[in-house]
C-alpha cells in the first residue's frame, strides 16, 4: 500500500461493471472526497494516471464486501494488513473507519466516522487549546480539534499498523496537513501520559477501544493521569460507547462517570455522544 494510492470500494467497482459501452463517468478514488472523470467500457477502467484496471479485476473487487482497494501497477490490494491482529479500512457513507480484527472504532450506525468524530470533540476543545487525544486511530479527533480551534494537538497511537492504514487514508490527510499543530506520538498512551508534566493540557479527548479490549483505559490508576496532566478548569471527553446496554445488565456510562467522579473530576453522562464530559 502506499500514500497518495487511487481507492476504490468494492460498491463502486460493482457500480462500473454495470457500464458496458464505452464512455466516461464521474467517480470518487478517494473515498467520496472528490470526483474525478474517468473512462469505462470493454476493456475496464482507465484512470486518469493511465492505468488500466481490466474488467476482470474490477468483478474481482465486486466480488468482496465492504473492501477498499489500492489500485496499484501490480493490480487491485485490500487496503487490510493482516499479521497478530487483523486491521483494515472500511468503507462507510462517508469517511472510512478502522477494523481491529473485525471490530469497528467508530459509530457508524445512524451515524457516519467522521460526524462521529465531530461530536466527541465538539463542546470539550476550546479557540487555543493545547490537546491530548488519547487514541489517535485515524487522526479524525485530533482533526477535529485543530477545526474546532485546538492550536496544538498532541495525537497517541500505539499500533504501527493503524498509523500505517492512517497514511493511506485520504480522510486522515488532514492530520498530516496540520503538522505544525497536530504532533503524532507512537506509544503506548498507558507510559506516555507518565512523562508529560501535570496541568500540560487545556483538554483532553480519550477514544479508546471497548473495555473488552483495553480495560486498563478505563481504570483508575489512568483516570488519575488524565486528571494530573489537564489544567483546572479543563475539560475531558471519555468516549464510552454503549456496550452491555442491550442486555440492560449494565448502565456502562453511568459506572465510568462515578469512577472519574472517585478521582476527582465533575462528571457527567453525554447519552447523545454516547460518552461522558467531566471537568477537572
Ligand atoms: C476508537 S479508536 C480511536 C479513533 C480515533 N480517535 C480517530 O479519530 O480515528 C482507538 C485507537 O486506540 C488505539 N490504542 C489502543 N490502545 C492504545 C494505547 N494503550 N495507547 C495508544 N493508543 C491505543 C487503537 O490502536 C485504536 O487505533
Amino acid at each position: 500500500m502506499a500514500n497518495e494510492e487511487y481507492l476504490l470500494t468494492s460498491d463502486e467497482a460493482r457500480a462500473l461493471l454495470q457500464i458496458d459501452e464505452q464512455t466516461r463517468v464521474e467517480i470518487s478514488l478517494d473515498l467520496g472526497l472528490s470526483p474525478t472523470e474517468v473512462s469505462i467500457g470493454a476493456e475496464g477502467l482507465l484512470l486518469p494516471s493511465g492505468l488500466r484496471v481490466p474488467r476482470g479485476q474490477l468483478e474481482e473487487m465486486a466480488r468482496k464486501r465492504k473492501r477498499i482497494f489500492s489500485l496499484g501497477p501490480d493490480g487491485p490490494e485490500p487496503v487490510e494488513i493482516a499479521g497478530e491482529h487483523y486491521y483494515k479500512l472500511t468503507p462507510t457513507d462517508g469517511a472510512p473507519t478502522l477494523e481491529i480484527d473485525g471490530i469497528q472504532m467508530h459509530r457508524t450506525s445512524k451515524m457516519e466516522p467522521f460526524e462521529d468524530s465531530r461530536r466527541k470533540v465538539e463542546g470539550t476543545v476550546g479557540a487555543g487549546d493545547s490537546v491530548l487525544d488519547t487514541c489517535g486511530g485515524l487522526g479524525y479527533t485530533a482533526i477535529w480539534s485543530v477545526r474546532l480551534g485546538a492550536s496544538r494537538v498532541v495525537s497517541v497511537e500505539v499500533c504501527p499498523e493503524v498509523r500505517e492504514l492512517r497514511l493511506v487514508n485520504p480522510w486522515s490527510r488532514e492530520f498530516f496537513l496540520a503538522a505544525g499543530q497536530i504532533e503524532p506520538v507512537e506509544a503506548d498512551v498507558l507510559e506516555y501520559i507518565l512523562s508529560l508534566e501535570q496541568e500540560s493540557f487545556d483538554s483532553i479527548i480519550h477514544d479508546p477501544p471497548r473495555f473488552s479490549l483495553a480495560g486498563e483505559l478505563y481504570g483508575a490508576g489512568f483516570y488519575a493521569e488524565l486528571l494530573r496532566v489537564l489544567r483546572p478548569g479543563g475539560m475531558l471527553f471519555h468516549y464510552t460507547g454503549a456496550p452491555y446496554s442491550r442486555r440492560g445488565v449494565r448502565d456502562f456510562p453511568s459506572e465510568v462517570t462515578r469512577r472519574l467522579k472517585e478521582t476527582g473530576f465533575r462528571a457527567r453522562r453525554e447519552p447523545q455522544k454516547l460518552g461522558v464530559s467531566a471537568r477537572k
